[in-house]
């Protein structure tokens, strides 16, 4: 492979710089994507090594200045979606062997003051007529894939939203049997998890859900404290979530704890207390988010005075991590921290390793391997809830889709940007992958030289203790100047 790479120094022969062709198939978009350079490029003609330079710089500079882009767990972030004109659902997921199944539920009793995730709040009383038309949609579009992507091997299912233990245990039965039907009996191995919130639990759901073929559940507790909870607008009781997770231990299912921190309100000793808690009830997963601000969030309209800041945050991870780890975690992402390898959240290692995912429902995103769609993307509930009224009445094939197409040099981008989250870059695979040399020398060395990623043998490139902690800053080497140009440009709606 004619290449050498040292603490500080990387040197790769014969590098493949020309990757912009573009080669996918499926959809076109109606905005033309020119060819993709990185987002911090400095000016054309610059040498390599002083790329290298400029790139260092500015990863040292935005981490000096507590800059935080945003969580980072796809490659490219919705906000760089645009109107697909049309979709050729044969072409775009020909090929498919591996699958991902994601279903996606919109819907919560109440909407959390801190939330943007397509969700909106349904009435109790309205919620079974609601949910049963919706049940008949999904379960429609499942049909509809199931000629698109014929015996395939499903590798994970995960139930996300919203809250999807809004549905009544005959409900989630139907969609199970749907995609059983569809998509062929899933293995034992296969990872079947589905987020819950702690209020909705009782003993008899739980059981359901073990019958049902779930083996993880994933909590989002936030907080175990009352005041933290009455901030932003969430209605149960600590008590509520140890009965709950002590149920989901006697039925045999694994479990994820969400926890938040920086809420309004909270203090580095109640979020600490709150890790207490959480290392004490030993799940086999804690995700623990520092607060996104969103606009269009009660948390959003908020003054900035009041909330705690980014470099607080960034103090704050320390400290969670290290907490963490003393009672027996391994950190695994920014926010994810697992007592084993098989503890984690299998949907996503896949993703990251390149198994496409078929996203089913309204609000879900379908990662194939040359475009990622959805139905459009809205953040006000009154919004939420029109798309979710044009999901109940589509026939998929005419629904019109937002997306973006990955040509060859975005699909580098996304395999390094994913790669580099978790588990590290192997230079051997990208080669193999793509049939190319490794041609992003100046960034991966920039992050060297920032301190934010590190070799033991040359060839496997993993982030330092210090590359975790600003890992969402770290992938923004690779991004794009067309997907930050479409980033910067979106406004929430
Ligand atoms: C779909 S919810 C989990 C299930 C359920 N809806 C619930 O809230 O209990 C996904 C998780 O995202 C996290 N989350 C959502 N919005 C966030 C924000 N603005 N900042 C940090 N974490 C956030 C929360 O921890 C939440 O549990
Ligand atoms: S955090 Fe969960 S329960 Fe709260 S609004 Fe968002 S999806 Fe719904």
């Amino acid at each position: 492979m004619g290449r050498t790479a040292a603490k500080g120094g990387i040197n790769v022969a014969n590098r493949h710089l020309d990757s912009t062709a573009s080669g996918h198939r499926g959809p076109e978009t109606s905005t033309a994507q020119p060819p993709a350079k990185s987002v911090m490029a400095p000016p054309e003609g610059t040498s390599e090594s002083d790329r290298r330079t400029v790139l260092a710089e500015r990863l040292r500079s935005q981490m000096a200045g507590g800059y935080w882009p945003g969580y980072v767990h796809s490659y490219p972030h919705k906000r760089a979606y645009r109107p697909l004109v049309s979709m050729d659902m044969r072409a775009t997921w020909a090929g498919v062997t591996d699958l991902n199944l994601y279903v996606h539920v919109p819907f919560c009793e109440r909407k959390c003051s801190f939330c943007n995730l397509f969700s909106y709040p349904v009435p109790t009383h309205e919620m079974r007529h609601v949910l049963d038309a919706y049940v008949d949609a999904v379960v429609r579009q499942i049909e509809y894939y199931r000629e698109y992507i014929p015996a395939p091997r499903v590798t994970s299912l995960f139930y996300g939203g919203g809250t999807p233990n809004v549905l009544a245990s005959d409900q989630l039965a139907r969609i199970q049997e749907a995609l059983t039907e569809a998509f062929g009996t899933r293995e034992e191995d296969v990872e079947e998890c589905i987020e819950c919130s702690p209020d909705r639990l009782s003993p008899e759901y739980i059981r359901e859900l073990r019958r049902l073929g779930f083996d993880r559940v994933s909590i989002g507790v936030q907080s175990f404290f009352q005041e933290d909870l009455d901030h932003v607008n969430r209605h149960y009781s600590a008590k509520d979530v140890y009965e709950v997770i002590q149920n989901l231990r006697s039925a045999g299912l694994r479990m994820n704890l969400d926890l938040i921190y920086g809420l309004p309100g909270q203090s580095e000793s109640s979020i600490m207390r709150n890790l207490d808690q959480v290392a004490e009830l030993g799940p086999e997963c804690i995700t623990i988010y520092p607060l996104a601000v969103r606009e269009l969030t009660g948390i959003g309209r908020l003054p900035q005075s009041s909330l705690m800041s980014t470099r607080d945050k960034y103090a704050l991870y320390d400290r969670v991590r290290m907490r963490l780890e003393e009672a027996g975690y391994t950190c695994q992402t920014v926010v994810r921290y697992v007592k084993s390898d098989s503890s984690t959240y299998q949907q996503q290692r896949l993703e990251y390793a390149g198994v496409p995912t078929l996203g089913l429902g309204a609000g879900a995103r379908s990662y194939a391997p040359s475009v990622h769609y959805c139905l459009p993307y809205r953040v006000q509930s009154g919004l939420v809830s029109g798309i979710v009224r044009d999901f109940l009445k589509s026939d998929f094939g005419s629904a019109q889709h937002t997306g973006f197409l990955l040509g060859p040099d975005e699909l580098r981008r996304k395999h390094l940007t994913l790669s580099l989250l978790d588990p590290g870059i192997s230079i051997g695979s990208y080669e193999r992958v793509f049939g190319a040399s490794f041609d992003f020398v100046a960034e991966l060395g920039a992050l060297m030289d920032a301190g934010l990623v590190e070799s033991q043998d040359g060839d496997f490139y993993a982030l330092t203790r210090m590359g975790r902690k600003y890992s969402d800053v770290a992938a923004g080497v690779f991004q794009s100047e067309r997907v930050t140009e479409l980033y910067s440009a979106y406004r929430p709606e």
